[in-house]
């Protein structure tokens, strides 16, 4: 680490609507996590937005009187070079392609989401072979940088990094600190005063065991989000659970898994909504144009509070906490998705899982969970098995492996459907799947 110089970050996906939250948790971290260079890096499409974005990046570090270098640029590699920390945040085919995504399965009657079912599975062919070129030139020119991932489907690509390069890589979500913050709220209390025990994969997450100040709450907390106290992330919709289940469940489930346990109703809204307003692709398009407006105000030098309005709102805490306990060696305990290496028994080993993890200079350690309950397992290996499959098409450009993927996907009712769906994606995702012959 060149901790004399100052670390250097290179953020590809600069040009993301999110970047103020990173450049603001770096500021605020700015005493422990001594960042002297930021890369922003992205590509040529996506240029006008890198230096509306990039510029209130320089206002900020402005405003907040920092020595902080912010760098716009095309050249991945110049950004990467000597690197401290490789972060991704980026979308093959920007937000055309997402609202593609969620449209082909809604065509058939399946869930259309982002991350999470067809959608997630056709993110992942266009988004895999890109990580896997950007490690390529991470193993070249910077090979002890840390990747910190957070492009989507953030688990199934950190998975594919695991598996197919050397880099050191961290996959990140906002889900388990918004889960924090959520129950926080509902307690009455600060996050740092709780932690969750957490169980699962990315978006397919439960908290086993909620604490306050040290103290094990899970009984009357479970009470609590059976009264339908709890809240959900900006872009799903809140549907009350099941008093009844949650109560049987004896554990507290992530928003996105209302798409496995309540599909009919989530299916429902989804049609309705995508009728009246477009998808959520479709409304974050307009919140994106709304957000880009604000950020070329020249007197705009701090995170507008806009910005909550999206899904992904309070990332930068998910990251730069875990940037500063890796560079400090904190060996504190943070949310991660890291590879499994024995921690939940019934899956394999090289697989990616979201777990409460060690975090340390050298490398970051899941907890050990042991054996799953039975009443999440099998939900939780059949979607891991989807995910090793949808690695493997995406990586191989196999159609029979991708019609495996979405066969075996629990939201993917019929292999009649699937086959529609995968057919849909290939034709209509042509420029981003080179793999697919
Ligand atoms: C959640 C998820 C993120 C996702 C985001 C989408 O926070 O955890 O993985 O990127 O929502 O939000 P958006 O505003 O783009 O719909």
């Amino acid at each position: 680490m060149t901790t004399k110089k100052g670390l250097k970050i290179a953020t590809i996906g600069g040009g993301s609507s999110y970047t103020p939250e990173l450049i603001e948790g770096f500021i605020n971290r700015y005493e422990e996590l001594p960042v002297k260079e930021i890369y922003l890096v992205d590509i040529e499409e996506g240029k006008e937005k890198l230096d509306i974005v990039g510029n209130l990046a320089k206002r900020m570090v402005k405003k907040a009187g920092l020595d902080i270098d912010i760098h716009l640029t095309l050249d991945r590699r110049e950004a990467i070079k000597d690197a401290d920390f490789v972060t991704t945040q980026f979308r093959v085919g920007q937000l055309d392609a997402r609202i593609r995504d969620e449209k082909i399965p809604l065509r058939y009657g399946s869930i259309g989401q982002e991350t999470t079912g067809a959608g997630g599975f056709a993110k992942a062919q266009r988004t895999i072979p890109v990580i896997l070129d950007i490690c390529k030139d991470i193993e070249e020119l910077s090979p002890n940088a840390w990747l910190i991932n957070f492009t989507n489907p953030s688990g199934i690509v950190t998975e594919a990094v695991v598996k197919h390069s050397n880099v050191k890589v961290a996959g990140l979500c906002n889900v388990p600190i918004g889960m924090v913050n959520d129950s926080a709220d509902m307690l009455g209390v600060t996050p740092d005063r709780v932690y969750i025990d957490f169980v699962g994969i990315n978006h397919l997450l439960w908290g086993r065991k909620i604490y306050l100040d040290g103290k094990d709450i899970t009984d009357n907390f479970i009470e609590e989000v059976a009264a339908g106290k709890s809240s959900t992330m900006k872009n799903i919709p809140d549907l009350d659970w099941d008093p009844d289940f949650i109560r049987s469940l004896g554990m507290f489930p992530c928003s996105y898994l209302r798409y496995y346990y309540l599909t009919d109703e989530m299916l429902k809204e989804e049609q309705e909504s995508a009728k009246l307003e477009g998808t959520r692709g479709e409304v974050v398009k307009k919140i994106e144009h709304e957000l880009f407006d604000l950020y070329k105000k020249p007197d705009l030098d701090i995170k507008p509070p806009q910005l909550a309005e999206r899904g992904g709102a309070h990332y930068s805490d998910a990251a730069c906490s875990l940037i500063n306990s890796i560079y400090n060696d904190k060996k504190d305990i943070q949310i991660v998705n890291v590879k499994n290496n024995g921690a939940i028994s019934d899956l394999p080993d090289n697989v990616v899982i979201e777990a409460n993890s060690i975090v340390g200079f050298k490398d970051i350690k899941p907890i050990n969970i042991g054996s799953i309950p039975t009443r999440i397992k099998g939900l939780i290996q059949v979607v891991k098995a989807y995910e090793e499959l949808t690695i493997e098409a995406a990586v191989t450009g196999d159609y029979d492996t991708a019609l495996q993927a979405l066969s075996v996907h629990p939201l993917i009712p019929s292999v009649t459907v699937a086959k529609k769906i995968l057919n849909d994606i290939i034709k209509e995702n042509k420029e981003y799947l080179p793999q697919y012959k």
